[in-house]
C-alpha cells in the first residue's frame, strides 16, 4: 500500500515536524520583503547614523562599512557603541568606523556632538535619522520634551538642521528618516503636542512618527536646488529591542510563546536595514526628495502627513522648542590693512566697539548732568 509509511506514528511525526518547519521558513523568507541588491561601493564617504550600536542601525553602519564608508555612530552609550564598533570593524575589515558621543535626550549633548564632528569633518554625505524610542513610561527629556516626540523628532530636527549646512557643501548628500507605517495611525495634537494633559504610549509614538514624515516633506521643501535631498521610510517589522518598554514582549510567558510564535512575521535587523540602504546609496534615487518609501520602494504616505499647515505649524514649533529660532546676531570682522584696527560691525555696518563707547559716554554726559 503507497500509504502504508502512514501507519508509522514516528514517520507522521518527523513529516509533520518537517513540514511545519519548512511552512515557517517559507513566511520567514517572505516576510523579509525587498532587499537593496545594488553593489554600489560608498567608498570615503562620510555617514552619521543615529542609534547605530543595535537593530536597525548596527545592521546599516555594517553594511556601509563593507561599502567602505567612514560611518560615525551617533551613540548615547559608549560601552555598548564601542562594542558594536568592534564587530563592525571586524566583520567589514573596515577602519574608519568611529563612535561619538550623542544623546538625543538632550539638546546640549546634539550640540556638542555637531560642534564636535564640525570640528573633525568638513563633508556630510548621508545622515541616517535612525535612533528611535517606543511606548516608554511618559519620561521627559532632559530639555522637558516628552521623551518619544523628543527623540524620534525634536532631537533628529535639531542634529538635521545643525549639519544642513555641511550637507549643502557636501552635495549632492542626503539626508534618511527612519520613520514608520505607524504614521498612518498618528495625528499631530496641536493642543497638547507635549501630551501634558494627556499620556497615551502608543499615540505618542504614532504622532513622532507621524512627525518625522511631516518633517521630511516640509525640509524637502526648503532644499530644492540645494542638491541635498531627505526621504522618510517604514523599515518593516523588525526584531530588535525596539520593543524594550512593552511588557508583552519581555515577560517570560512571551519569551515561551509570543515570540517564537511572532518569529516567522518578524524581519531580521539585517532586512530592516534594506530600504535605509536603498534610500541611502540608490544612484536613481539621487534627485528624489520628500518621499517615503518601504521594502525598497515608493509608496504613498496617510492623508495627515499631505496637511502642509501642520507641517508647517510643527516646524515653528520645533525651531523654537530646539531654540533654532535664536539666531546668533549676523557680526562681521573688518580689519584695517594700513592700521591693523580690528572692528566688529553688527547686521547695520555700525562698529559695535564705537557704539558701546557712544552709550557710555552718553551714561557719563548723563550722570555729569546730574551732577
Ligand atoms: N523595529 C521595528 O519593527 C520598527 C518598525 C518601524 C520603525 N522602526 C524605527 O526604526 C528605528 C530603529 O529602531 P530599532 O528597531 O533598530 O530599535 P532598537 O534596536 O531599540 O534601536 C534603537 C536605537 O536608538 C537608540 N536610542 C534610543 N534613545 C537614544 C538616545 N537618547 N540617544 C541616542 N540614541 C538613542 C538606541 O540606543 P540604546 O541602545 O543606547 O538605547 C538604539 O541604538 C527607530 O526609529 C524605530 O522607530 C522600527
Amino acid at each position: 500500500m503507497a500509504f502504508a509509511f502512514l501507519t508509522n506514528k514516528k514517520v507522521v511525526a518527523v513529516s509533520a515536524v518537517g513540514t511545519i518547519a519548512g511552512i515557517t521558513m517559507m513566511i520567514k523568507e517572505y516576510m523579509q520583503g525587498g532587499k537593496f541588491t545594488n553593489p554600489i561601493m560608498a567608498e570615503g564617504k562620510v555617514v552619521i547614523i543615529t542609534g547605530a550600536n543595535t537593530g536597525i542601525g548596527k545592521e546599516t553602519a555594517l553594511d556601509l562599512a563593507k561599502r567602505k564608508a567612514h560611518v560615525y555612530m551617533a551613540c548615547r552609550d559608549m560601552e555598548k557603541c564601542e562594542q558594536a564598533r568592534t564587530e563592525i570593524v571586524l566583520e567589514s575589515k573596515n577602519k574608519y568606523i568611529y563612535c561619538r558621543q550623542c544623546d538625543l535626550a538632550s539638546f546640549d549633548s546634539i550640540r556638542k556632538f555637531v560642534d564636535n564632528f564640525q570640528q573633525e569633518r568638513d563633508r556630510l554625505d548621508i545622515l541616517i535619522n535612525n535612533a528611535g524610542v517606543m511606548r516608554c513610561p511618559r519620561m521627559l527629556t532632559k530639555d522637558g520634551i516628552e521623551m518619544q516626540l523628543g527623540i524620534n523628532h525634536m532631537a533628529h530636527f535639531l542634529l538635521t538642521n545643525l549639519l544642513i549646512n555641511t550637507l549643502k557643501a557636501s552635495a549632492p548628500s542626503r539626508i534618511v528618516v527612519v520613520s514608520s507605517l505607524a504614521h498612518v495611525r498618528g495625528e499631530i495634537d496641536i493642543t497638547d503636542l507635549n501630551s501634558e494633559k494627556n499620556y497615551e504610549r502608543g499615540k505618542a509614538y504614532n504622532q513622532s512618527k507621524l512627525a518625522n514624515v511631516l518633517f521630511t516633506r516640509e525640509l524637502a521643501k526648503k532644499l530644492q536646488g540645494s542638491g541635498v535631498t531627505v526621504n522618510a521610510l517604514h523599515p518593516g517589522v523588525v526584531d530588535t529591542e525596539l520593543m524594550r518598554h512593552m511588557g508583552l514582549f519581555n515577560s517570560f510567558f512571551s519569551g515561551l510563546i509570543v515570540k517564537p510564535l511572532m518569529w516567522p512575521f518578524f524581519k531580521t535587523p539585517r532586512a530592516g536595514a534594506q530600504t535605509s540602504l536603498y534610500v541611502a546609496l540608490d544612484p536613481d534615487l539621487e534627485k528624489i526628495s520628500g518621499e517615503y518609501f518601504s521594502d525598497c520602494s515608493a509608496k504613498e504616505v496617510a492623508e495627515a502627513a499631505k496637511n502642509d499647515n501642520v507641517a508647517r505649524w510643527l516646524w515653528a514649533v520645533s525651531e523654537k522648542w530646539t531654540g533654532l529660532d535664536q539666531k546668533p546676531p549676523n557680526l562681521r570682522f573688518h580689519i584695517d590693512m594700513d592700521t591693523l584696527e580690528i572692528k566688529i560691525l553688527d547686521e547695520k555696518g555700525e562698529d559695535l566697539f564705537e557704539k558701546a563707547y557712544k552709550d557710555i559716554d552718553k551714561d557719563f554726559g548723563v550722570q555729569e548732568a546730574e551732577k
